[in-house]
């Protein structure tokens, strides 16, 4: 018997049978709604988690290097309400990097659990720090942290179970979002905490420059989604016909991003045409910023018993021990 020949219809019709992919299915649904949105989850291929390391490192966004100042400057007081022998679960891993600063404080953490959905990037990651760092067990969970997932069971002779949290991710879930994962974290920590870091209300001006630098790095990353879309999905985004606008919602305390359309047009996702009006908009992400009360009184709904709290001198950032009775 011979090769059979291609069929391209009948390739296209099982594409088309095939299950779409998270991605696929969150944009066709947020590209029907009225207001058009997509979760910020899909900024962070290999592309877009580049372009978000460039972005810590830029002068206009603080965040990065005010949390990293204050987990540096309050290294002691931090290890002394953790304790000995802690095990780190640290969600949404990704680098491994700022966990350095809580291990070289810490006396004698025991394990250390990243948890990150991305299992190759954490399988490396996690090597380069048993070499650092010989004492301590590390043991990666692949997962998605948001959902309920079940950890390694505790050592024998273990001290606290700590969470950490850094990076204001938290500021990237809606309300209810951010309180059902306080309520998982705190379900998983019981008996021990949560080290939370997230990012305060400011004067506006300092946010809209973190979120519009002047080099455009933030606007690539904001881009990269549609570029993302085209590559991955199919469709057939014209990237020089959108643009990255963020901005201050001040009674809503949080930035908004978004990918407006520059001219009416016409994108395709999966045969299905989506009109856009000259100044429509893709809402592609929330950053909402909290005061030191606020993320305490959010942090009480959800179970946890609100500690110690941690800022730089210009109240610019905050870093959170939350204990998980
Ligand atoms: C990951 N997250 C906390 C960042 C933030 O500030 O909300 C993502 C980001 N978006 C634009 N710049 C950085």
């Amino acid at each position: 018997m011979g090769t059979p020949a291609f069929n391209l219809h009948a390739f296209r019709a099982a594409q088309r049978a095939a299950p779409l992919s998270d991605f696929a299915r969150e944009l066709f649904a947020g590209l029907s709604l009225g207001s058009r949105s997509i979760s910020p989850k899909f900024f962070y291929d290999v592309a877009g988690s580049a372009l978000f390391d460039r972005i810590c490192e830029l002068p206009e966004y603080y965040p990065t290097r005010t949390e990293v100042r204050i987990l540096t400057e309050c290294a002691d007081e931090i290890a002394a309400q953790i304790g000995p022998n802690a095990e780190i679960v640290e969600f949404g891993a990704g680098s491994l990097t700022k966990v350095r600063l809580l291990l070289d404080a810490l006396e004698a953490p025991k394990r250390y659990v990243p948890i990150d959905i991305s299992g190759e990037h954490l399988e490396a990651a996690a090597a380069r720090l048993r070499a650092d760092y010989p004492h301590v067990i590390v043991q990666p969970v692949v997962a998605d942290y948001t959902m309920p997932l079940v950890l390694p069971s505790r050592d024998k002779g273990a001290g606290q179970r700590v969470g950490f949290f850094p990076g204001s991710t938290l500021g990237n879930f809606s309300p209810d979002e951010a309180l059902a994962f306080l309520q998982l974290a705190h379900r998983l920590l019981r008996g021990g905490g949560l080290l939370l870091g997230v990012d305060l209300v400011k004067d506006p001006a300092l946010l809209h420059a973190a979120y519009n630098d002047a080099q455009g790095v933030t606007a690539a990353f904001n881009l990269n989604l549609l570029r993302r879309a085209n590559a991955e999905l199919d469709t057939d985004f014209d990237l020089g016909g959108f643009t990255h606008a963020a901005f201050y919602n001040s009674p809503m305390r949080r930035i908004e991003m978004h990918l407006v359309s520059r001219r009416a047009q016409t994108v395709t996702l999966d045969g299905q045409r989506f009109a856009f009006e000259e100044g429509e908009t893709i809402h592609t992400e929330n950053s909402h910023k909290f005061t030191v009360e606020g993320l305490r009184t959010l942090a009480v709904k959800a179970g946890f018993r609100p500690a110690a709290v941690w800022t730089d001198p210009d109240h610019l950032f905050s870093v959170h021990w939350l204990q998980a009775a």
